[in-house]
């Protein structure tokens, strides 16, 4: 069963290009409510964790090493529908194939630097959520 809440991150390239506050602003736009927020720096160890999925791809290394060079924002969010209806919003991966007016049309540089991350599922919504909040049952 869907539940109301997803995970997000905005990377370092769209935080460092000074976009977090537009970004913040269509996701609340849009009718998502922002349940817990945190700005952080990964550590490439703790980078690794988060995306020890991809770990086989060949993609890692680079995935880890942009990731922790430097600050994002994470945060849980509260929607209808929440995992799905977020990833409509951020768009396709690959900013090239993202739709108009998505996050990723409007602000990632390349599939990598793509500004934004979305969970792709309820359980990884959860797990990931946990991964930056150690106190979620306060919010
Ligand atoms: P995200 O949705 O956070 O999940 C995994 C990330 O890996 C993805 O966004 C991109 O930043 C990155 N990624 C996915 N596919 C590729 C690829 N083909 N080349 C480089 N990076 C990728």
């Amino acid at each position: 069963m869907a539940t109301n809440r997803t995970f997000t991150m905005i990377k370092p390239d769209a935080f460092a290009a000074g976009n977090a506050g537009a970004i913040t602003k269509i996701i609340e736009e849009n009718g998502f409510t922002i349940k817990a927020m945190k700005l952080t720096k990964l550590s490439a160890e703790r980078a690794g964790q988060f995306y020890e999925i991809h770990k086989e791809r060949p993609f890692y290394n680079d995935l880890v090493a942009y990731m922790s060079s430097g600050s994002i924002i994470a945060m849980i969010l509260e929607n209808e529908n929440a995992v799905e209806s977020f990833r409509t919003l951020i768009g396709a991966t690959n900013p090239a194939e993202a739709a108009e007016g998505t996050i990723r049309k409007l602000f990632a540089t390349s599939i990598e630097a793509n500004a934004i991350h979305g969970s792709d599922s309820d359980e990884n919504a959860q797990i990931e959520g946990n991964f930056f909040f150690s106190d979620l049952e306060k919010f």
